[in-house]
């Protein structure tokens, strides 16, 4: 079975065929990042104008020529804007070539590309990790589509603390990949950092304190955000290797913890983060297999959605497509 997935939930663009859920024939992602680096974040409106600019050529060059049975959209989390571009082209085709559309949570999607990467080697239940620009949370997986919820965050995501970071350093947007880069030049044993405990519950994260103490680390107690930065070169690079080494090892540390207390066989991890070399060199100290998305499937992409949508696709009659909504805080289905 061939499906066609469309994605615009935030600042790519992407299209892409996958058949039978794992074979990927074609994964096109047109990125903005571009576009509102000058902005030092994503505008919404920005965005799903360049959406609507971008959206029938990448799933051209997604298609080529291809007929799918079915086509599947990024319904949320996301934003509005952007949702609806992706959604209402998805709606196009389907009633245009009477396909079936299925509508797929991203944050789910993520957590599918390590199983469409690794369907042989993962273990149920699985402990998914997401840590995206726009979520955090520890999953239990007992099989594709039935979830626990064990933790998330209370305030950042673990992406747009890393983002908030940088822009605190005077990196550019999306700062991620810029902190890793600086703290590989720092010493994360010079300044004391530590990841916020949510009281009680042991498998939730906070990041809005620890990026409080970066702020007051480079621009002086109680600075704002717009002050001067106060650090020579190698204290900036120290500080970045030290806000990494705690966000990274908090994730880490209660991802293990769930896995144990949760009985989870295996780990998946998911969602823009994975990128981060430093994640991936504490979960070589996981006590169960750890499993990663393939580099394509690491950020935002479509063929994530268009590899869930089929198992969806198996479990029995679907909802009306033509009938779906954005739905820009679209909650996992927890069962
Ligand atoms: O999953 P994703 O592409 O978009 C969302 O669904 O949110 O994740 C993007 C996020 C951004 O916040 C970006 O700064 C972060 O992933 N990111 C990284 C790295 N590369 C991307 N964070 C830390 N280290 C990286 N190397
Ligand atoms: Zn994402």
């Amino acid at each position: 079975m061939l499906i066609l997935g469309i994605e615009s939930t935030c600042d790519e663009t992407a299209a892409a065929v996958v058949e039978d859920g794992i074979l990927i024939h074609s994964n096109v992602v047109s990125s903005q990042m571009d576009l509102h680096r000058p902005f030092g974040g994503v505008v919404p409106e920005i965005a799903a104008r360049r959406h609507l600019e971008l959206i029938e050529p990448v799933v051209d060059a997604a298609l080529q020529g291809r007929s799918v049975d079915a086509v599947a959209v990024a319904q949320g989390p996301g934003l509005l804007g952007a949702l609806l571009v992706g959604l209402n082209f998805a709606k196009g085709l389907a009633l245009g070539w009477k396909k079936p559309l299925i509508g797929i949570n991203h944050v789910e999607a993520h957590l599918y590309a390590a199983i469409m990467t690794h369907p042989e080697e993962v273990r149920y239940p699985a402990l998914g990790v997401v840590v995206s620009g726009g979520h955090t949370a520890l999953v239990k997986i007992n099989a594709v589509g039935t979830y626990q919820l064990i933790g998330a965050t209370v305030d950042d995501a673990a992406g747009e603390a890393f983002d908030k970071v940088a822009a605190l350093l005077g990196l550019p947007y999306p700062g991620g990949p810029e902190v890793e880069k600086l703290a590989k030049q720092g010493d994360p044993n010079r300044i004391s950092l530590k990841a916020g405990q949510v009281k009680g519950r042991p498998f939730d994260f906070s990041f809005s304190g620890i990026k409080t103490n970066v702020l007051y680390a480079a621009k002086g107690q109680s600075a704002s955000r717009n002050d001067p930065l106060l650090l020579n070169a190698q204290a900036r690079a120290d500080l970045a290797a030290a806000f990494q080494e705690a966000a990274l090892g908090d994730i880490f540390r209660k991802a293990q913890l769930a896995a144990k207390e949760f009985e989870c066989h295996s780990i998946l991890l998911g969602g823009g983060v994975t990128q981060n070399q430093r994640l991936r060199e504490l979960f070589q100290g996981a006590s169960v297999p750890v499993l990663w998305p393939s580099r394509d499937l690491l950020l935002d992409n479509a063929a994530m959605i268009a590899g869930l949508a089929y198992p969806y696709s198996q479990k029995g009659p679907l909802p009306d497509g033509l009938a779906l909504l954005p739905q820009p805080r679209m909650p996992l289905r927890f069962k």
